[in-house]
């Protein structure tokens, strides 16, 4: 944290306080308020935490106004057009830009650490063919620390290490299971002679009675959806990560804990509730009618996909997300998909509605993304564990930095009590 000998003056009950404030190396000021229940016995509110800094980090920034998304200082869009998902792993990791004899340790290691315990595949058997690929993910991710034991202690850095090698390697293979129980094929095996994403397709789409060609095509949009999706600072599943490592458990006991929250419909599930949301709308004359109910206060319904907490225009991600759906599907031969038509044709047509613009509600990450995982043959219901298993490198380096942080303290928010004050107990014959 850059410190500055700038203040912040606040009056309660009469009493004026002095708080420092710091300035961070790009975006608002922070005021530092970690004395102030201390000395003016008051607390402050931010219900969301709309308003709140939960922590330093020198991971990812985000400049919501201007619409731009930097991991360890390099823009999205560079990554993924020049980088790849295990560099951009590196980066978040260690951050920096890894050399060539680093980058292939790294990439061996990750490739070396793909396997499961042969054990962890009986997990899957207790669940229902029908069970939700997410449910699966986080209960398999969850029992990983039955299993890893080697790695679980955290005052360790190597097992930090190891553990977050393992986690970033693993989560491919778990997640293809989940899709492979699913569907009620048997589990492939992850291959050392695979890049990572080709590495995913194959374990997805694979089976034994015939050979199993990765299309570069898919392979390289797979790779780029992954680095799209990698981390984000301190969103709704990476703060639950952060909170519950704070109490000092074990990092896959806390990635499932990730991986739970990331499965909310407002969060890493809006994916798959935007593409059943493009369905549901299912041709370009219905948009206005949909519009309207997403406007409507009365109405639940809300363009899935669209607006965000902290952009306040265009998500970069979404951008490339977009050029990358016309790419994939014009590659693939899928002329006039009729949920891209929808989805394009909503965008224009929200984007020039006074709502959505006084708003400033625009297209993210879960926008287009559905419409390229569909049309490279995923169900809906793998799009969330997809996002889950890119955003485990997000997940992993956030609790290493936290982990590492001297000030590391366990997070334990306060409240405005509204309940019922002191009052003594009724005996039942008295009520
Ligand atoms: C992700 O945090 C991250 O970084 C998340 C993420 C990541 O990479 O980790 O970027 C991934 O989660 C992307 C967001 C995916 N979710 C959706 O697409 C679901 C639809 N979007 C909304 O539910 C909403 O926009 C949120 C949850 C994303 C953000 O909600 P906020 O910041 O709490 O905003 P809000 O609910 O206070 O909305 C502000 C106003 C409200 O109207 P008013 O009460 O002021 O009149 O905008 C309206 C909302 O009703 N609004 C929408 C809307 N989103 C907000 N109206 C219609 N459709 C929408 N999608």
């Amino acid at each position: 944290m850059t410190e500055s000998n700038k203040t912040a003056t606040l009056t309660v009950h009469g009493k004026t306080y002095e708080l420092p404030v710091h300035s961070p190396t790009a975006g608002p000021d922070v005021v530092d308020i970690r004395k102030l229940y201390g000395q003016a016995g008051v607390f402050t509110y931010d219900p969301g935490f709309t308003s709140t800094a939960s922590c330093d980090s020198t991971i990812t920034y985000i400049d919501g106004e201007k619409g731009e998304l930097l991991h360890r200082g390099y823009p999205i869009d560079q990554l993924a057009e020049k980088s790849h998902f295990l560099e951009v792993c590196f980066l978040l990791l260690y951050g920096y830009l890894p050399k060539a004899d680093e980058l292939e340790q790294f990439e061996s290691t990750i490739t070396h650490h793909t396997m499961l315990h042969e054990q962890m595949q009986y997990f899957y058997r207790g669940f229902r063919r029908d069970a939700h690929p997410m449910a699966i993910m986080v209960g398999v991710v969850g029992a990983m620390s039955a299993f890893y034991h080697d790695s679980t202690d955290i005052s360790d850095p190597r097992q930090r290490e190891i553990a977050s090698h393992r986690l970033i390697a693993k989560m491919p293979t778990i997640a293809a299971w989940a899709y492979k129980y699913h569907i009620g094929q048997p589990f492939v095996y992850p291959r050392n002679d695979l890049d990572y994403a080709s590495n995913f397709l194959r374990m997805c789409f694979a089976v034994p009675a015939e050979d199993y060609e990765v299309n570069p095509i898919l392979s390289r949009a797979m790779d780029r959806i992954f680095t799209l999706h990698a981390d984000h600072e301190q969103n709704a599943s990476t703060s639950t990560v952060r909170l519950a490592s704070s109490s000092g458990a074990n990092p896959f006991a806390c990635v499932a804990a990730g991986i739970a929250c990331l499965w909310g419909p407002a969060h890493g599930g809006a994916n798959q509730a935007c593409l059943e949301m493009l369905e549901e709308i299912g041709s370009v004359d219905r948009i206005p009618e949909f519009i309207e109910r997403a406007k409507d206060k009365n109405d639940p319904f809300r363009l899935m996909g669209f607006g965000h907490r902290v952009y306040k225009n265009f998500d970069p991600r979404a951008k490339v997300m977009k050029q990358s759906a016309d790419e994939v599907l014009d590659l693939l031969g899928i002329e006039n998909n009729p949920k891209l038509q929808v989805a394009k044709a909503l965008e224009k047509q929200a984007l020039e509605d006074p709502y959505f613009v006084d708003k400033k509600l625009f297209p993210n990450v879960d926008f287009y993304s559905g419409i390229i995982l569909e049309a490279m043959g995923f169900p809906t219901s793998m799009f969330t564990p997809i996002f889950a298993l890119s955003r485990t490198v997000g997940w992993v380096s956030q609790w290493k930095e936290m982990i590492a942080d001297p000030q590391n303290k366990i997070g334990r928010p306060r409240q405005l009590y509204l309940g019922e004050t002191l009052r003594d107990y009724v005996d039942i014959e008295n009520r």
